[in-house]
């Protein structure tokens, strides 16, 4: 089954102007040649450098995302931004229930239910984040959580509507901490996540693996069967980095 492949980079709350106007010239060089065509590469950046990031991007193959939205469209919800104000921005992806959100945010499963439905209804694609905690994997609990949080996250979509999100998952123990699960793990994980899917659809959704994916350890993740690609942290400020990732999708 041939699966979109994804590289997204999420700068978390990170860079300035400046510094992302440098880190984006790098990866807008490199990207013409370098890119294989079955690979998007998207960058989810602050909401304050969409626009900066957006005018350099808008005429490459590099799409550009947002780390969080509302699940409201509009009106007295202070501090929150809403689809149509991303899309304004050019912004085509959005990640969604990221666990820094959940656990740091109070953001829980219904929410996040919420706003992956509401980024659909406005042709945003969702990155939705999965991952069990260092707890619930030392208590073997990984499949339970993962499989709760994607029955709860997609709870009430349709088919069509599950085929338009990525699902990102993320061990939160791997996540900033350089420890990266195993390859044969990460795999693991995510083939049981995909059948976890409806069976119409399972074999059509890219899931990508996040937590301290690196230009060392990317290529024999990307390798795995059923990794689609990776959702990364701390590489994706340096742009050798990020590259290197992007280009282990061989
Ligand atoms: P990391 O972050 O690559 O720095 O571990 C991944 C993420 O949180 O999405």
């Amino acid at each position: 089954m041939n699966r979109k492949r994804i590289i997204a980079g999420n700068w978390k709350m990170n860079l300035t102007q400046e510094s992302a106007k440098e880190l984006m010239k790098d990866v807008i060089k490199w990207t013409p040649k370098n890119l294989p065509n079955d690979v998007d590469v998207v960058v989810c950046v602050p909401f304050t450098l969409l626009s900066t990031v957006h005018a350099m991007t808008k005429n490459t193959r590099i799409k550009l995302g947002a780390q969080n939205m509302s699940w409201a469209e509009k009106g007295a919800f202070t501090g929150e931004i809403s689809s149509e104000q991303l899309i304004e921005q050019g912004v085509t992806h959005v990640i969604i229930g990221h666990s820094e959100r959940r656990e740091m945010f109070n953001e829980t499963c219904e929410t996040v239910n919420k706003k992956i439905k509401t980024a659909l209804k406005n042709n945003l694609t969702p990155i939705f984040c999965i991952g069990e905690s260092e707890q619930q994997f030392e208590k073997g609990e990984t499949n339970t959580v993962v499989s709760r949080q994607t029955k709860n996250g997609l709870e009430g979509l349709t088919d069509d509507e599950i085929k338009k999100v990525i699902i990102a998952y993320e061990p939160i123990w791997a996540i900033g901490t350089g420890k990266t699960a195993s390859k044969e793990d990460a795999q693991k994980v995510i083939a049981f996540i995909r059948e976890q899917l409806p069976k119409g659809v399972k074999d059509i959704i890219p899931i990508l693996y996040g937590g301290s994916m690196n230009a060392q350890n990317a290529k024999e993740l990307l390798d795995q069967i059923d990794i689609d690609g990776g959702l990364i942290g701390g590489a994706s400020l340096k742009a050798h980095d990020f590259l290197c990732v992007a280009g282990s999708c061989i």
